[in-house]
């Protein structure tokens, strides 16, 4: 390892701070992707993702070179067929499936829900009960990123069972930190990337199902060239490399963070980051902010914070002044309500939380609130 490489703070939800080996892991020789070596590589990180939340004999990793929504598109694009999906909007996310669903003219119905409150369920049952379409699919995000809101995707996905609907699950900003079983929670199809509690870098998204429910798609006319899935699935089962280029040095940092995943565990990384949580929620007490989503519902990975109610506050303005100290902060995402966002992912501990605290106590009194 060469000399170190400077630690700035990351409170954003993904691409987050990284540890000094996994930066250090992506400065290697040029290789070629179409080599043996390399598939060797690419075959170490997709079983050991799918071990994450699955039994690799019977499920698989689908990797793509492409950021978060690359993975979330190729589900939605891939997976449904003629009949209708319901997509549980609550958040920003959720709507992007909608989006998504909408470009490629999908039968789908939105489903939308408070984005501060936990699924009602009974609702949720009736809508699908009263809707005069088959319901095929129904999309979900775990955890909404945009107000740390955690789905209840065991309770959605035993919904689904009994209405014999197949789930499909964005897990972005939950996988490698929250618990996952798909199993046990009737997920089907589950999308997530490298860039956030995995601790990589960002360039790899992917997708892991059953490669018995993979087998399915084999027929069906694809919307999209790139994200198609079976064909992804089926290249990379067939010659073990993507198929096309993919983003070499990325991977070779996802490898190093999934070592370092192993490492720690991902019960030992969640508890590190509520332990950070914990010291966000105590400090932003201290000095009288408040959040929006309510702790039993809550991921404690990202915080949506009632911006401060004082003449001279402005997000830009406090934004530049953490940036300035080598921390990095993000805006809300919320139409109706004026938050920012603290995220306590990555390779951070409350230590960092705690110079965070400090120093927006000191940004708070120079712009003389509170
Ligand atoms: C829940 C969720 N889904 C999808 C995305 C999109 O990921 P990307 O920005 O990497 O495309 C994000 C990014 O924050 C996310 O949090």
């Amino acid at each position: 390892m060469s000399s170190s490489v400077k630690k700035t703070i990351l409170l954003t939800p993904g691409p987050v701070t990284t540890t000094e080996s996994v930066k250090w892991s992506q400065v290697v020789p040029d290789i070629c992707p179409r080599e043996a070596e390399f598939g060797e590589i690419m075959e170490y990180i997709s079983t050991e993702l799918t071990q994450l939340v699955a039994d690799p004999d019977h499920y698989t990793a689908i990797l793509f070179g492409g950021s978060g929504t690359a993975a979330v598109e190729s589900m939605i694009s891939s997976v449904p067929d003629k009949d209708a999906v319901i997509i549980v909007s609550n958040g920003a996310y959720g709507k992007r499936m909608c989006e998504i669903a909408e470009v490629y003219g999908l039968d789908y119905l939105e489903f939308k829900s408070p984005p501060d409150e936990e699924v009602n369920l009974l609702d949720l049952e009736r809508y699908i009960q009263s809707s005069n379409r088959t319901i095929s699919h129904l999309a979900v995000v775990h955890h909404e990123t945009t107000t740390g809101l955690l789905n209840k995707v065991k309770d959605i996905g035993n919904l689904c069972k009994k209405y014999q609907i197949e789930m499909i699950v964005d897990a972005m900003s939950s996988f490698a930190a929250i618990p996952i079983q798909m199993k046990e929670m009737n997920i089907s199809y589950l999308a997530a990337s490298s860039n956030k509690n995995l601790q990589g870098m960002a360039g790899v998204s992917f997708v892991i199902a059953e490669r018995s429910k993979l087998e399915t798609l084999k027929d069906k006319k694809p919307r999209s060239y790139y994200l198609n899935l079976y064909a992804q699935y089926k290249y990379f089962a067939e010659h073990r490399q993507m198929r096309f280029t993919p983003p070499v040095q990325t991977l070779y940092a996802l490898k190093q963070a999934i070592e370092e995943l192993k490492q720690e565990g991902i019960e030992k990384r969640y508890e590190r980051y509520i332990t950070s949580w914990k010291t966000l929620i105590s400090g932003l007490a201290r000095l009288g902010l408040t959040y929006i989503v309510p702790e039993e519902h809550h991921s404690k990975i990202i915080t949506s914070i009632h911006e401060p109610a004082c003449a001279g506050y402005d997000f830009k303005s406090m934004h530049d002044f953490f940036y300035s100290k080598g921390i990095m902060i993000y805006p809300g995402k919320l139409e109706q309500l004026n938050t920012f966002r603290i995220a306590n992912i990555g390779d951070i501990t409350y230590k960092e939380i705690e110079l965070f605290l400090e120093l927006l106590e000191s940004y708070l009194s120079s712009i003389e609130c509170g």
